[in-house]
C-alpha cells in the first residue's frame, strides 16, 4: 500500500483517530469532549466541548515560542511601488492593538463586522483583530459595488466595517466611500461605526461622529487580550454565489479550521515553517482567507499578500519578480493568472531575468486548469504544477496531490486524487454510484472532515436543501464530473447556474435578476461563455418589453452599465445581445445550454422539446453580432 493510500485510508476509518492526532499541533485552552460529534446528523461538529483562539494561534503561540523575529506577513504592493513587512511580533502587536479599536466601539465577540478592503496588510490585521476578540468576520471583495454590500449587511447585520479610502487597480483608483456609503443608505442593518484606513494615494471624508480614522484609533490603543471561544463557534461568515442574486453566508467554525488548515501546510502544500509562502488571490475569497491569512500564519511560515496582477504591474515578469525578491517557495494562485502572463509573453521570456532557484512548486485552483496551462507552466517554470480542487464551502482542497504525503503522478485535466478526510463519490440523479468513468454530480459522503462548513449563517434550512436534501448521507458539491480506473477526480462543469470568471464565482441567475430590473427588459437570460483569458465570461440575451423603441444598443449599454453598479466590476459582464425571443422548451424552460452551444460555436445538439428551432438561427446571428458564435 502506498503511503498516501495508507493515509487516506486511516483518514476515512478512523476520522476520531486522524484528527485528533492532527489537532495535537494546536494550541487548546479546553480539550474537546468529542472530535467528531454526529449527535445531530447529517449536522456535524468537530472538537465539541474544546476552547481556544485562533488568533492567538497564529501569532501569539508563535512569538511566546521565541520566534517573535521571524517574518509574519510580506506586503509586496506594485500599485503602490512599496514593499512592508511585519515580524510575528510586529504583527500581534498591530492585531492587539486593533481588537482593542474594535472593543472600544463597543464590538464584541459573536458580533459581526464587515472588511471591506482592497490588499493592505490592514485587511489581514482587522480579520485577525475580529478572531482575537471572537468577532465575527465577513469580508467583502472590494470588486463588488454597494448594492451586493448592502445585501450583506442585511443578512450579517455588523456592528462594524472596517474599510480603506481607496483601493488601486491598474490606471484607475477605485474610492471605497461612495461604494459603502450607497451600502449604508440601501440597507436597514448598515453599521453604526466605520473604520477607514486612509491611504496617500486618495484620502477621503470622514463623517464626524460616526467615522473612525485607523492611524489615529491606533495610535491611542494599548493591546488587548486573546478571548477564549469554543472550537465550534464561528470565526467567519464569507458570502459566495448560489443559484440567485442572494448571496449565502459560509460559516467557518474556529477548531475545526485551525486543525485542518495546519495539516494542509505541511501534508497538501509540503510546508516546512519558516519557509516563504505565496498566495496570489485576494483576500475577498475564500483562497485568501485560508491561504494568504490563516494557514500560513498557523504553520509559522511567512505570507506575501500582493496587491498587483499578474500582468501590467508593470509587465508579465512581475511574479518571477516577487517571488525572486521574497524568497519564495511556493506560489498558489488560479490558472487564469498564467494564462494572462503567457498571452503576454508566449516564450515565458521574461523569466530568465530572475532566480528562481528556490521555487519549488506552482498550486493551482479557483477554476478548471486546463491542460494547455499546466504543460506551459511546468515546461516554463520546471517545478511540480499542482491543479487542486476546493470549493468556498469546503475551505480547503477536496482533492488534490499531496505533496507533503507522496507525490503522485499528474494527469493533466485532473486535480488528482481525494485528499485524506474526503470521500469522493460520483452519483447518478437517482442518487445511485455511478462506475468509473461516467460522469455525474460529484459528491463527498458525510460527515465532512473539519474547517468545513457547519451551517450557512442563519439559515440551517437553506443549507440543507442546497447541499444534503438531494443525495441522502452526501454533501453535493455542485460540481459535474468523473473519477477514472486509477480513482483520479476530474471536474468538469458546474450543475446549476454558478460561473467561473476569472477564477471568480459569480450567479447567472445573480446577473439575471439585475437585467430583469430593465424597465425596458421583459426577459433575459445569462450564460457563462467560453473565454480564452478568463475561463468564462458572462453574456445576456434581453428581450425587450412590447413598445419599446429605443435604439437597442442604448438599451445594451444601459444593461452593462447596471450590472456593473449592482454586482460590481468583478462580474466583468460586457456582451448582451438584444433578440426577439428566447429559445425554450415545450414546458417553457429557457434553453440556456443550447445558446451557449451556440456562442461558444459548438455543435448544436437541439434538443427534441424545443418549442420553435427557428429562433436559434436568430439567435445565432445576434450573438455574431456582438463578437461570439465561432467568430
Ligand atoms: N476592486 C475594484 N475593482 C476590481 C477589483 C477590486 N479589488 N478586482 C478587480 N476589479 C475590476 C478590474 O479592475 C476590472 O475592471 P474593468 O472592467 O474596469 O477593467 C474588473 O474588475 C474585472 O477584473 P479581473 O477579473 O481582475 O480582470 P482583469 O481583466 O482586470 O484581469 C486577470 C484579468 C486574469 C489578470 C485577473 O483576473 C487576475 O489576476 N486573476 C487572478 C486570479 C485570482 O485572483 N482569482 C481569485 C480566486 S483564486
Ligand atoms: P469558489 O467557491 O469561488 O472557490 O469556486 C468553487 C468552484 O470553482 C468549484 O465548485 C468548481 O466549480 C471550481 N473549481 C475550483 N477549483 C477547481 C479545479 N481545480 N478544477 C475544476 N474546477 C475548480
Amino acid at each position: 500500500m502506498s503511503r498516501y493510500e495508507e493515509v487516506y485510508r486511516r483518514s476515512l476509518e478512523d476520522p476520531q483517530g486522524f484528527w485528533g492526532e492532527a489537532a495535537e499541533s494546536i494550541a487548546w485552552d479546553a480539550r474537546w469532549d468529542k472530535v467528531l460529534d454526529d449527535g445531530d446528523a447529517p449536522f456535524y461538529r468537530w472538537f465539541t466541548g474544546s476552547r481556544l483562539n485562533t488568533c492567538y494561534n497564529c501569532l501569539d503561540r508563535h512569538v511566546e515560542a521565541g520566534l517573535g523575529a521571524r517574518t509574519a506577513l510580506i506586503h509586496d504592493s506594485p500599485v503602490t511601488g512599496s514593499v512592508a513587512s511585519y515580524t510575528y511580533s510586529e504583527l500581534l502587536d498591530q492585531v492587539a492593538r486593533f481588537a482593542s479599536v474594535l472593543q472600544d466601539q463597543g464590538v464584541e465577540a459573536g458580533d459581526r463586522v464587515i472588511v471591506y478592503m482592497p490588499m493592505i496588510p490592514e485587511a489581514a490585521i482587522a480579520m485577525l483583530a475580529c478572531a482575537r476578540i471572537g468577532a465575527v468576520h465577513s469580508v467583502v471583495f472590494g470588486g463588488f459595488a454597494g448594492h451586493e454590500l448592502a445585501k450583506r449587511f442585511d443578512d450579517a447585520r455588523p456592528k462594524a466595517i472596517v474599510t480603506a479610502s481607496c483601493g488601486i487597480e491598474p490606471g484607475r483608483v477605485v474610492g471605497y466611500k461612495p461604494l459603502y456609503e450607497h451600502a449604508m443608505a440601501e440597507s436597514a442593518h448598515a453599521p453604526r461605526t466605520v473604520i477607514v484606513k486612509q491611504r496617500e494615494t486618495q484620502p477621503c471624508d470622514l463623517q464626524s461622529g460616526r467615522d473612525i480614522d485607523w492611524d489615529e484609533a491606533m495610535a491611542k490603543a494599548e493591546p488587548t487580550a486573546c478571548v477564549s471561544m469554543s472550537a465550534t463557534d464561528p470565526l467567519y461568515i464569507l458570502y459566495t454565489s448560489g443559484t440567485t442574486g442572494q448571496p449565502k453566508g459560509v460559516v467557518r467554525d474556529n477548531g475545526g479550521h485551525a486543525v485542518a488548515l495546519h495539516w494542509t501546510m505541511s501534508n497538501i502544500y509540503g510546508m516546512k515553517p519558516g519557509e516563504v509562502w505565496w498566495t496570489a488571490s485576494d483576500v475577498g475569497w475564500v483562497v485568501g482567507h485560508s491561504y494568504i491569512v490563516y494557514a500560513p500564519l498557523l504553520h509559522g511560515n511567512t505570507t506575501v499578500m500582493y496587491e498587483g496582477k499578474p500582468v501590467g504591474t508593470p509587465d508579465a515578469g512581475a511574479f518571477w519578480r516577487v517571488i525572486q525578491q521574497h524568497g519564495v517557495s511556493s506560489l498558489f494562485t488560479a490558472p487564469t493568472a498564467f494564462r494572462a502572463i503567457r498571452q503576454q509573453d508566449p516564450q515565458a521570456a521574461l523569466i530568465g531575468d530572475y532566480d528562481l532557484s528556490r521555487f519549488r512548486t506552482l498550486f493551482l485552483a479557483g477554476e478548471r486548469c486546463d491542460p494547455d496551462t499546466l504543460f506551459w507552466a511546468q515546461e516554463k517554470l520546471r517545478v511540480p504544477v499542482i491543479d487542486h480542487w476546493w470549493q468556498t464551502e469546503t475551505g480547503w482542497a477536496i482533492a488534490a496531490n499531496p505533496m507533503g504525503i507522496e507525490p503522485m503522478t499528474v494527469k493533466p485535466g485532473s486535480p488528482t486524487k481525494p485528499v485524506p478526510g474526503w470521500n469522493v463519490r460520483v452519483l447518478d440523479n437517482d442518487a445511485k454510484e455511478l462506475e468509473r468513468g461516467q460522469i455525474g454530480s460529484i459528491v463527498c459522503k458525510l460527515p465532512l472532515p473539519p474547517g468545513t462548513l457547519p451551517t450557512l449563517w442563519q439559515a440551517r434550512d437553506r443549507f440543507y436543501s442546497s447541499y444534503l436534501e438531494d443525495f441522502p448521507g452526501y454533501y453535493k458539491t455542485g460540481d459535474a464530473g468523473y473519477i477514472d480506473k486509477d480513482g483520479y477526480v476530474f471536474v468538469m462543469a458546474r450543475t446549476d447556474d454558478v460561473i467561473n470568471v476569472a477564477g471568480h464565482r459569480l450567479s447567472t441567475g445573480g446577473i439575471e435578476e439585475v437585467l430583469a430590473g430593465h424597465p425596458d427588459v421583459a426577459e433575459c437570460a445569462v450564460m457563462g461563455v467560453h473565454d480564452p483569458l478568463k475561463g468564462q465570461i458572462p453574456v445576456g440575451l434581453v428581450v425587450l418589453a412590447a413598445g419599446v423603441d429605443r435604439p437597442q444598443e442604448d438599451i445594451a449599454g444601459e444593461c452593462v452599465k447596471r450590472v456593473r453598479e449592482e454586482i460590481g466590476p468583478v462580474a466583468a459582464f460586457k456582451h448582451v445581445a438584444v433578440v426577439s425571443r428566447l429559445p425554450k422548451t415545450r414546458s417553457g424552460k429557457i434553453l440556456r445550454a443550447t445558446m451557449r452551444q451556440i456562442a461558444d460555436g459548438e455543435d448544436v445538439q437541439v434538443p427534441a422539446t424545443i418549442d420553435d428551432p427557428v429562433i436559434l438561427d436568430e439567435i445565432r446571428e445576434s450573438l455574431w453580432r456582438i463578437g461570439l458564435a465561432g467568430r
